[in-house]
């Protein structure tokens, strides 16, 4: 597929998966601006970018402004999001305020453009859930005013602003939920299991598993991720897909298995479980395999050695 001569508006684009992103469009082609205001993001990340003359960047925070954009933009991304438990935190209020205002400044751009806007949500939205695995028409088990809301609740609002604008402006919409993705680009102190895991791996320390690491969680590889939300994107549907890998692991399990990939000397020691935090998680992945036939295809084995390789290099 070439996309020769569209732009895509990629918010976030100094981010993890909105970094890969970005490389893939750039690869069919097409133009990419890139906005970002660095919070979680990183100039290493768009390095490589940048030697691409199809790609602008500015440094801005999309909730406060964005900068006056004269091109045509056919597409437009709303990934700027910090997405860590340890962000929830720290930056309750940034976040809540990028899912809406932010969210809310892309749309009114896409209107204005006529661009196709997509919505990255997450597998949050499902909250610590009592269905498994999790359907796109599960409604969700969410604790309003629990330590994770600032990012569930915004992100729920952010699906019920890009649906409010599809029904009452008829904006051509897209929402992903995404689940546990994992890749090169991703913080070494982001304070997600898989970074966490694999520095303290390549450092020989001790792997801290969270409660007795029964709950499980479902790695995807960011290109698998970067393929299905592609996919959605040049869909047709404007209803949720959730997009991720349905390879499901105990947290205890992922941490064996990046030890032994790695041929580390780690051990495994147990923390108290925070709280919130959700025991199962499992995309049923049968709503976007329907539509396009997707496939994840990256083995666990291999996108863990891809990100390790990234981590040592740093
Ligand atoms: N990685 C995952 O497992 C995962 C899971 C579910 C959902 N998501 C969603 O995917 C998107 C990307 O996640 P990620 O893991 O790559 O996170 P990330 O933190 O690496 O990327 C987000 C980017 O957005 C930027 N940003 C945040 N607020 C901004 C603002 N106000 N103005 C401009 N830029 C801003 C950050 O600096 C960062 O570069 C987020 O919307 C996240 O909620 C990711």
């Amino acid at each position: 597929m070439s996309l020769e001569g569209k732009t895509i508006l990629v918010a976030g684009a100094a981010g993890f998966v909105p970094s890969h992103l970005s490389e893939y469009y750039l690869s069919l082609g097409a133009k990419v601006i890139g906005l970002d205001n660095f919070i979680t993001g990183s100039p290493g990340n768009i390095e490589k970018l940048k030697e691409n003359n199809n790609f602008k960047f500015f440094e801005c925070n999309i909730y406060e402004s964005i900068p006056e954009l004269t091109e045509k933009i056919d597409y437009v991304f709303s990934l700027a999001s910090p997405a860590s438990p340890i962000d929830f935190s720290e930056i309750p209020l940034e976040i809540m305020r990028v899912n809406s205002e932010g969210t809310l400044k892309l749309l009114n751009l896409s209107l204005e453009k006529g661009a196709r806007f997509l919505e990255a949500s997450t597998s949050e939205v499902y909250g610590d859930p009592k269905e498994h695995p999790q359907k796109e028409s599960y409604l969700g088990h969410v604790n309003p005013i629990g330590p994770r809301s600032c990012y569930d609740e915004s992100k729920r609002f952010a699906e019920a602003l890009t649906m409010s604008f599809h029904r009452k402006f008829a904006l051509d919409t897209r929402i992903v939920r995404i689940f546990n993705t994992y890749g090169p680009g991703m913080r070494p102190n982001d304070g997600r299991v898989i970074p966490n895991f694999i520095n303290q791996a390549l450092k020989g320390e001790d792997l801290t598993v969270y409660g007795d690491g029964s709950q499980t969680r479902s790695f995807c590889y960011v290109s698998d991720l970067v393929q299905a939300i592609h996919l959605v994107m040049f869909g047709d549907d404007p209803t949720p897909f959730n997009c991720g890998n349905p390879g499901e692991v105990t947290i205890l399990e992922c941490a064996q298995q990046i030890i032994k990939v790695l041929n580390s000397s780690s051990k495994i020691s147990f923390r108290d479980l925070p709280e919130d935090d959700p025991k199962k998680r499992r995309p049923d992945l049968t709503k976007l395999k329907n539509m396009s036939g997707y496939a994840p295809k990256v083995p666990f084995a291999e996108g863990i050695i891809k990100t390790a390789e990234f981590f040592k290099n740093l």
